[in-house]
């Protein structure tokens, strides 16, 4: 069974944002709001939502945050997610904490990872995230693919003269170590901090598909994936993601969110719509109950940009 949005959109994935908490701090991230640590869900909390999301149809389950890696406890929610049998179950991560937990993440049955890295120069990763964790996120990206994990990503949001000279050196490092590269739109989201990003640093996709395009040996589009490209190049793979003022982002969309909070969030782009889940599960209700909720925040899907057809 997999239940479909008013807009035909089939849900098949849910992300689930275990904590709120990260060790770096990137200008402009879309932090999903402010949640003291001890009142993040339990791992038995999450397993319970994964099993009432499978019920629903969900087929897929992501962990982000903050810094999923973060948490103490990251390798027993893995664990107790991947018991439910899911077709894949995915972290999204700095990549700092991954030389120290990629073997036993990938014991506890996890599939993939997606590791944020916009640059290879230390100085211009200090000035995104603040910290000087490079080292670390790079080895956390090599340890991850020789522990077993496919595929790795390697998340690369591109902005103009901060980092957009240096694609085609994160190409070579994903090569290198065999990751596939993930170019992603700087986007302003209602999360985001106003301090102006956008105006400095937002860096057009356009230009550069052309040149993906020429250099490409191939380019398949991914259906029911916010209709993104991907591009293979001298036998490397680069997938690119538009969000801005992309309707196609909304109409290939099939996902659902939970929050740090615990409420369902219709969608990544939109504040609006959210149905809370953790209180009723707290309080005690059903599965039968609880699968309601889903379908609620399902039914509240609304598409971001006007046009989602
Ligand atoms: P896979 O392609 O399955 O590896 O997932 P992903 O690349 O979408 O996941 P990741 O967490 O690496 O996010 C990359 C980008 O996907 C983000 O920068 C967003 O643009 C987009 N994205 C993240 N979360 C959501 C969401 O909840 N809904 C939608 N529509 N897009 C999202
Ligand atoms: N614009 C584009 N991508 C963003 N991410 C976080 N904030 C933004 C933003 N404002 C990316 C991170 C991570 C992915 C899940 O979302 O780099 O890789």
């Amino acid at each position: 069974m997999t239940v479909t949005d008013t807009y035909q959109r089939p849900i098949i994935s849910l992300r689930i944002s275990i904590t709120n908490r990260c060790n770096v701090n990137c200008f402009y991230c879309h932090h999903d709001g402010i949640l003291p640590q001890k009142y993040e869900m339990t791992p038995d909390e999450i397993h319970r939502i994964a099993q009432v999301a499978r019920d629903i149809g969900v087929q897929k389950i992501r962990l982000s945050g903050g810094e999923p890696l973060i948490r103490d406890d990251i390798v027993e929610i893995v664990s107790k997610i991947s018991s439910i049998g899911f077709k894949d179950v995915s972290i999204t991560t700095n990549g700092t904490f991954l030389d120290k937990y990629a073997d036993s993440l990938v014991e506890a049955g996890l599939n993939r990872v997606n590791v944020s890295l916009d640059t290879l120069k230390p100085e211009i990763y200090r000035f995104i995230t603040k910290k000087d964790y490079l080292q670390k996120a790079k080895q956390g990206i090599i340890h991850a693919s020789e522990s077993g994990l496919y595929p790795v990503k390697v998340n690369m949001v591109v902005m103009k003269g901060l980092n957009h000279d240096e694609i085609w050196d994160m190409f070579n490092f994903c090569q290198e170590n065999g990751a596939v590269l993930q170019l992603i739109e700087l986007l302003k989201t209602e999360n985001c901090p106003d301090n102006g990003f956008i105006d400095d640093y937002h860096y057009k996709m356009d230009d550069l598909e052309e040149e993906l395009v020429n250099r490409a040996d191939k380019v398949k589009t991914r259906k029911f994936m916010q209709d993104r490209k991907k591009y293979f190049v001298d036998g490397g793979e680069i997938e690119v993601v538009k969000p801005m003022d992309n309707t196609q982002f909304c109409k290939n969309c099939t996902r659902i969110r939970i929050t740090p909070e615990g409420k369902l969030k219709p969608c990544l782009l939109r504040n609006d719509n959210l149905v809370d889940f953790i209180e009723p599960m707290r309080q005690g209700k059903s599965n039968e109950e609880l699968k309601k909720l889903f379908l609620k925040a399902i039914e509240n899907r609304e598409p971001y940009y006007d046009k989602c057809s």
